[in-house]
């Protein structure tokens, strides 16, 4: 069966990993969160002292970083590794949450991971989220979806998460940090958030991750269906 690019955007904490993850795994699609790029970018930024007002600084630090995913069977996660290092959970803290954003305006920076996403999605086969995943890096994936929740429930969904990682943070601070990243998400110059035409809306403030999955699958499995049907026509 002709594989697809199933493309999932949105705002922050809307679910959009764990839905993913989940369709994927459905699937047997690989799973790219491009968030995760992008914090990687920003750890090694931090870590390196990249000025992010220095075109040349940033592009000499952009040649020197290798962002990869491996399976890992003990956690079956899909694990983020900067430059062979694992940094799975170093990348989900907060001081990385409150960065990212402002890093991921950087034009470089985008140009650099938009390419890196479309050569891992090139074979097609790929569940990919993200922020500009339907209108920048695959304007066209087959199956579009733009995730959004309130922000009171996301940023409790983002309080529960960070808990089971030990990490006691205030919900008043979580919740600026995600209007924050919302914010210059979506009103930034190079490819901000938005819903692409042709994208479904999906609202999870009021949704269990079984409804969210069960949507994803069934928009993809329409998809599949009406190409088949096309070809069978011809
Ligand atoms: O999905 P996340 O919250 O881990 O993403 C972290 C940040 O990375 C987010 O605030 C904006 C940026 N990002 C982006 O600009 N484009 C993407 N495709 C994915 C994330």
């Amino acid at each position: 069966m002709k594989k697809i690019v199933i493309a999932l955007d949105g705002y922050s904490s809307c679910g959009k990993s764990t839905t993913a993850k989940l369709v994927a795994s459905e699937l047997g699609y690989a799973y790219i969160d491009t968030g995760a790029m992008y914090r990687a970018v920003t750890l090694y930024f931090l870590e390196h002292h990249v000025s992010l007002t220095n075109p040349k600084e940033i592009r000499d630090a952009l040649g020197h970083i290798e962002v990869e995913f491996h399976h890992n069977p003990k956690t079956s996660r899909n694990e983020v590794f900067l430059n062979g290092l694992n940094v799975e959970d170093e990348i989900r803290k907060m001081y990385i949450s409150n960065q990212v954003s402002e890093v991921s305006v950087v034009p470089e920076v985008r140009h650099a991971m938009v390419a890196q996403q479309q050569k891992m999605g090139r074979k097609r086969g790929v569940v990919m989220d993200g922020r500009d995943i339907g209108t920048a890096v695959f304007p066209d994936a087959e199956v579009k979806i733009f995730m959004t929740a309130d922000v009171d429930t996301r940023a409790r969904r983002r309080q529960d998460e960070l808990l089971e990682k030990k990490q006691l943070v205030n919900l008043d601070e979580i919740k600026e940090n995600l209007q924050k990243r919302d914010h210059i998400d979506s009103t930034r110059q190079e490819s901000p958030l938005r819903r692409a035409e042709d994208a479904h809306l999906l609202d999870t403030s009021h949704m269990t991750i079984d409804e969210q999955v069960e949507f994803v699958l069934e928009k993809a499995a329409s998809h599949i269906l009406s190409n088949q049907m096309a070809l069978e026509q011809n």
